[in-house]
């Protein structure tokens, strides 16, 4: 649970980043049209929800700094009995004055006036350029009025980036859960099913347990499916001897898990699937055991490239000198993503990966990213060997910076073939 005094002091922090003079303005997220009068269920934007921990729409946090002294005010929605009854209970004011720890809560509908006059007398105006409501938004309505404009997003994502303890128990909680969803997945009978009845127990689990979404679409992908690295149409009927790609995390209370694991349908690795496999894993291994403060992500990359273009030399899917191939970039066909990305609030968090100089941020105790090698040989290619054609696999685990090096978050969720071969039986 992260405490409101937790979220202050995240407002204070950002308030001291801002220049003098200054109004910071953070929207809540908008509702998305699913269908005609239906919405996805509603997800409050990141940056807003690691700042206030509020979950309504239509809100908008403003940070005022003057010379030195900063003031808050969020502005949110009116209680209405009879909009209320439609879409859920709001707050209101006296339990958000009661709740939050801002200097200020007004409604929503005074916030056109409020921020007019605020900028009378301020410099400059902070907003997220990314999101099109807050440009939309902000740029009609008061371009006139202010000196400069500043990007509130990259501030606010730099903060992101390291994880207090609070933020790591929840990341904790969803990898448990997404624990119990992987290794019952495993141990289920899969023969006969298909891809949505996998991907259905998967999220059920993630319900059952208290976790209210998938971090992302889940990805359930047997056979040649896995060489479609963001497959989400999980329709295909499991075949026998297939593996199955699945990458799958769900969200706990607004934090993500992000974990891949590659399982035979049938309970038993074919030697060709094993080779593959254990490469991959000795890669993972490999890279993860890399991992400490002042280690480069790139760092990470250009090994991880280095390790797997070497693998597939010895298995005969790469054929030449490990150095002109990794520099004719001949393993990108195979290994043609990131090794990975940090995570948080989002799983794939939004901070930046260099400093406003450009240099590379470098890994710093409380980051968390994921590792995930993959290789993925599709079944049409014949420049390989057979035996490995039509096999996709990835391996992903969440990992932590601390001190001295690192702890694999996801380290009971198991992985190793003799591992999985066991709980699949
Ligand atoms: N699940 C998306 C990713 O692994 O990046
Ligand atoms: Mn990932
Ligand atoms: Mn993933």
């Amino acid at each position: 649970m992260i405490l409101e005094s937790e979220y202050k002091q995240r407002r204070e922090i950002l308030a001291s980043k801002l220049s003098k003079n200054s109004v910071a303005v953070i929207y809540s997220a908008e509702y998305k049209i699913r269908s005609n009068d239906t919405e996805f269920p509603y997800r409050q934007n990141s940056n807003f929800y690691y700042l206030t921990g509020f979950k309504e729409d239509n809100s908008c946090l403003v940070i005022i700094k003057k010379r030195k002294k900063t003031k808050t005010i969020l502005f949110i929605q009116k209680k209405d009995p009879k909009l209320e009854l439609w879409n859920g209970a709001r707050l209101g004011k006296v339990e958000a004055k009661k709740r939050f720890l801002v200097d200020k809560i007004c409604f929503i509908e005074t916030f056109s006036k409020k921020i007019e006059e605020l900028l009378e007398s301020s410099l400059n105006l902070y907003f997220d350029f990314k999101l099109d409501y807050s440009k939309i938004k902000i740029i009609k309505k008061y371009s006139k009025k202010i000196a400069t404009y500043k990007n509130i997003a990259l501030d606010i994502e730099m903060m992101r980036l390291i994880k207090s303890d609070s933020e790591i128990d929840l990341i904790e909680k969803a990898i448990s859960i997404t624990k119990k969803a992987h290794h019952l997945v495993m141990k289920s009978k899969k023969i006969d099913k298909n891809e949505y009845q996998l991907q259905a127990e998967i999220e059920y689990i993630f319900k059952k347990n208290g976790a209210y979404s998938d971090a992302y679409t889940s990805i359930v992908a047997s056979g040649n499916s896995a060489n479609t690295l963001h497959y989400i149409d999980n329709d295909k009927e499991f075949k026998d001897d297939d593996l199955i790609l699945i990458d799958a995390g769900c969200e706990y209370n607004y934090y993500a898990s992000d974990i891949t694991r590659t399982i035979p349908v049938n309970g038993k690795f074919s030697d060709a699937q094993k080779e593959l496999y254990n490469m991959v894993l000795d890669v993972q291994l490999k890279i993860i055991n890399m991992i400490k403060p002042n280690i480069k992500r790139s760092d990470l990359q250009t090994k991880s490239e280095e390790l797997l273009c070497k693998g597939m030399i010895d298995l005969g899917i790469l054929k030449g000198e490990c150095k002109q191939l990794l520099k004719d970039k001949k393993h990108k066909k195979y290994y043609p993503h990131g090794i990975g990305h940090w995570m948080g609030i989002d799983v794939h968090d939004e901070n930046p990966y260099k400093y406003k100089n450009g240099d590379e941020i470098p890994l710093q105790k409380g980051m968390v990213l994921t590792i995930e090698p993959g290789i993925y040989c599709n079944k049409n290619d014949k420049t390989i060997p057979k035996k490995y054609r039509g096999i996709g696999i990835r391996i992903e685990d969440d990992i932590l910076i601390n001190e001295d090096s690192y702890i694999n978050l996801s380290k009971g969720i198991v992985k190793s073939v003799k591992e999985i071969e066991k709980l699949s039986l």
